[in-house]
């Protein structure tokens, strides 16, 4: 499958989706503010390229968490993936496995991770909800390690659901035949029909843990030796916080503007936190990535790695398997020009002064 770009990629997928899903996945909270802060961000930052370096071969790869991918850019956990697909996350985990990334896999996923891993050809993490079930929640961080998760990302920025007004209107549920594949042995894999609102916020408020503090981490320390991931951080002392309670490293994330739409831009936050983490662990950033250019930006100001978000589910709406392929593909194309224009033969070489000409 061949596109041009992301855009073209996106009006496919809308074209193709019924309105519900396709509101689902477009949405952010309110006013939608954040949603386009996070892509318009990108634009204000300019690249100081320089000239004049060997770029005749280029390495793209890199690793996270000691786990080499072929590129700097993975997929972020996003739930309910056969609204947009029959083959739903299989078809994901087998496109982000032909861009040879990474896949983070969402609690919210209707395939269970066994056969998510099963069909994996690169690592996959597993993002996680804690629900106020603390025994599910156990069971599934433990069913998770079983099954080859090789990373557990903790979101941490959804206490409750972000009000998705569109969501609302549509009285958001799932299909019959859809549940939440991973939370069936517990009872948990049904979202309630809509009464009035978005069945999944209903779900979240009724399920999911709103009371957790930073001893989560050591919580689930006690109960895994994968490394943890705090997803949905936007400020310095909550990622140096993050680190000190153990986690391996952090997403600066705002959950891609669905959740508190007067949050920051994701990039715009990305340099503090950089500095304040000061390699003590690893930073990884989503929010608006659209484009290759915009992923050196991130590793230029301190991240090791992004993730995406909706454009792997554009892609998976429009061509299932071979769409989240060339979602990715298109991405890894781009990037690689950049590097090239930018006298860049590898990430190493994405250096601060790309963005930031005064620092050395
Ligand atoms: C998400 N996101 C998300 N995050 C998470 O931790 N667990 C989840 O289940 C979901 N589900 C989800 C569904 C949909 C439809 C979207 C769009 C997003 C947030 C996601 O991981 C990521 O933070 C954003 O999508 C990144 O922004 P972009 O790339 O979509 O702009
Ligand atoms: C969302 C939740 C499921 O953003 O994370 O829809």
């Amino acid at each position: 499958m061949e596109i041009l770009n992301l855009a073209e990629l996106e009006a496919l997928a809308r074209d193709r989706l019924p309105q519900l899903a396709w509101d689902y996945y477009a949405s952010g909270a309110d006013d939608e503010r954040c949603l386009r802060r996070n892509c318009e961000a990108w634009e204000r930052i300019a690249l100081h390229y320089r000239v004049l370096v060997d770029v005749s071969r280029r390495d793209l790869s890199t690793t996270v968490l000691g786990q080499r991918i072929a590129m700097p850019i993975g997929v972020a956990p996003t739930a309910f993936h056969r609204l947009a697909h029959e083959d739903g996350e299989l078809a994901s985990v087998r496109g982000a496995g032909d861009a040879g990334t990474v896949f983070v896999l969402s609690t919210l996923s209707n395939t269970a991770v066994e056969e998510v891993v099963a069909a994996a050809s690169g690592p996959v993490w597993f993002q996680l909800y804690v629900y106020r079930d603390r025994a599910a929640t156990e069971a599934l961080v433990r069913r998770v390690e079983a099954a080859g998760c090789r990373a557990l990302v903790l979101t941490v920025d959804a206490p409750l659901l972000g009000r998705r007004e569109r969501d609302v209107k549509n009285r958001f549920a799932l299909p019959t035949d859809l549940g939440i594949q991973n939370l069936h042995a517990a009872g948990y894999a049904r979202l309630p029909s809509a009464s009035g609102e978005s069945g999944l916020a209903a779900y979240v408020a009724d399920l999911l843990d709103p009371g957790l503090t930073w001893d989560v981490i050591g919580w689930l320390r006690s109960l895994t030796t994968l490394p943890i991931v705090v997803k949905g951080i936007v400020r310095a002392d909550d990622a140096v916080r993050a680190i000190e309670h153990g986690a391996a490293g952090i997403v600066v994330s705002n959950h891609g503007g669905r959740q508190l739409d007067a949050s920051p831009a994701t990039i715009d936050v990305l340099p503090r936190i950089a500095e304040a983490v000061a390699g003590r662990g690893e930073i990884f950033l989503d929010g608006g990535v659209r484009r290759g250019a915009d992923v050196i930006k991130a590793l230029a100001f301190g991240a090791r790695a992004v993730f995406v978000g909706r454009p792997v589910l554009w892609g998976l709406a429009a061509g299932g398997r071979a769409g989240v392929a060339a979602a990715l593909a298109t991405l890894h194309r781009e990037l690689d020009l950049a590097f090239a224009l930018c006298g860049c033969p590898d990430v190493a070489s994405a250096t601060r002064d790309l963005v930031d000409p005064e620092t050395p």
